[in-house]
């Protein structure tokens, strides 16, 4: 067999984990293996290298990937397209590349574009990944754990300034319109607050516990803001907004830190290796099945797969009962 493999929509730590695990195994099975480059970029304008053994070796740690991506959607027609059909054109060039199924790893876009091209008549197996675990029909996502380890740490270091000048730091944390990054980090990192995209907030609420925390004498209070909130604006990022309204409703000195990218970059965590070079690995082996239109996925920490055709359209949400959020509740935590 002769496969491709290609990463697309926004970088994460594990994704050269993931196509070592990928490349390795199916090299073991005896496929030959490329890699396009750009992600479905690459298989518009031809651009792919071969993946060897040796091109596969020393990438585990690497942050970023190897192979590069691009936001192209090819169902999506935007303006300046100069390719009439471009789904056509990538099944065309999969065709001369004499590819027998194209891996894709990236996030609910990516899967999107998988489940589309599968029912072209593409084989495709998909790899979720993603900083914002979001993506429908799996526990986890790689990356992850990397994105909630830096945004932690991030919040550890807010809790010094906010100390000595007795200030209310809010962070904003990546996430799109989901909320895991912020629960998680939040959790670690002892927010008192955590607003998250999934939870509607009352602004008054918060900031009378802000209030609240003052009275009892506590010097400062750390917010945790998912980007995605719904604030009404535009034109203001989340945690400005937030920050904004606290120090228009308490009076008290607020301060607003954004890591932004930071939360996606680096090396991968030792967990999101782990999950990378499983689901890799558990890719290959349903290349060599044959298993098509399927995306790789962990339940129950056990590797399975899910049909692509369900993953398609989907985003997975913190569910609003979830039990860390009843959990941190218990212990005072604010959810707004
Ligand atoms: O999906 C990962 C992510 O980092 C989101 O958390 C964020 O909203 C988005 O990508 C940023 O996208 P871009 O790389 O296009 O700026």
């Amino acid at each position: 067999m002769k496969i491709g493999i290609l990463s697309a929509g926004g970088d994460c730590p594990g994704i050269n984990a993931t196509i070592r695990g990928v490349g390795k195994a199916a090299i073991t099975y005896g496929m030959e293996v490329v890699g396009i480059l750009d992600g479905f970029s690459g298989l518009l304008f031809n651009d792919y290298v071969p993946l060897d053994e040796r091109s596969l070796s020393g990438i585990l740690t690497l942050g970023g990937t190897i192979l590069g991506t691009s936001r192209e959607k090819p169902f999506k027609k935007k303006e300046g397209d100069v390719i009439a059909d471009k789904p056509q054109l990538i099944k065309q060039n999969c065709e001369k590349l004499a590819l027998d199924c194209l891996v894709c790893i990236g996030g609910n876009g990516t899967q999107k574009t998988a489940a589309q091209l599968f029912e072209r008549g593409l084989n495709v197996i998909g790899i979720p990944k993603t900083i914002d675990n979001d993506v429908w029909g799996t526990d986890v996502t790689f990356g992850f754990d990397t994105a909630v380890n830096i945004a932690t740490e991030a919040i550890d270091r807010l809790h010094s300034t906010a100390n000595s000048h007795k200030r209310v730091m809010v962070i904003e944390l990546m996430g799109h319109h989901a909320g895991w990054i912020a629960l998680y980090a939040g959790l670690a990192g002892g927010g008192d607050v955590i607003l998250i995209p999934e939870i509607p907030y009352d602004m008054n609420r918060v900031n009378e516990e802000l209030l609240d925390r003052s009275r009892k004498g506590k010097p400062y209070s750390i917010v945790v803001v998912g980007e995605g909130i719904k604030t009404g604006r535009k034109d203001e990022p989340a945690g400005a907004y937030i920050a904004r309204q606290i120090e228009k409703g308490t009076k008290l000195e607020t301060r607003v830190t954004v890591p932004g990218y930071m939360q996606r970059g680096g090396s991968p965590s030792p967990c999101d290796r782990i999950i990378a070079t499983r689901m890799g690995a558990y890719a290959a082996l349903l290349l060599n099945k044959r298993e098509f239109g399927r995306m790789v996925a962990i339940h129950n920490n056990e590797l399975t797969s899910v049909p692509l055709s369900e993953v398609a359209g989907k985003t997975r949400f913190v569910p609003q009962d979830f039990y860390l959020i009843k959990q941190a509740k218990k212990i005072g935590t604010c959810f707004g």
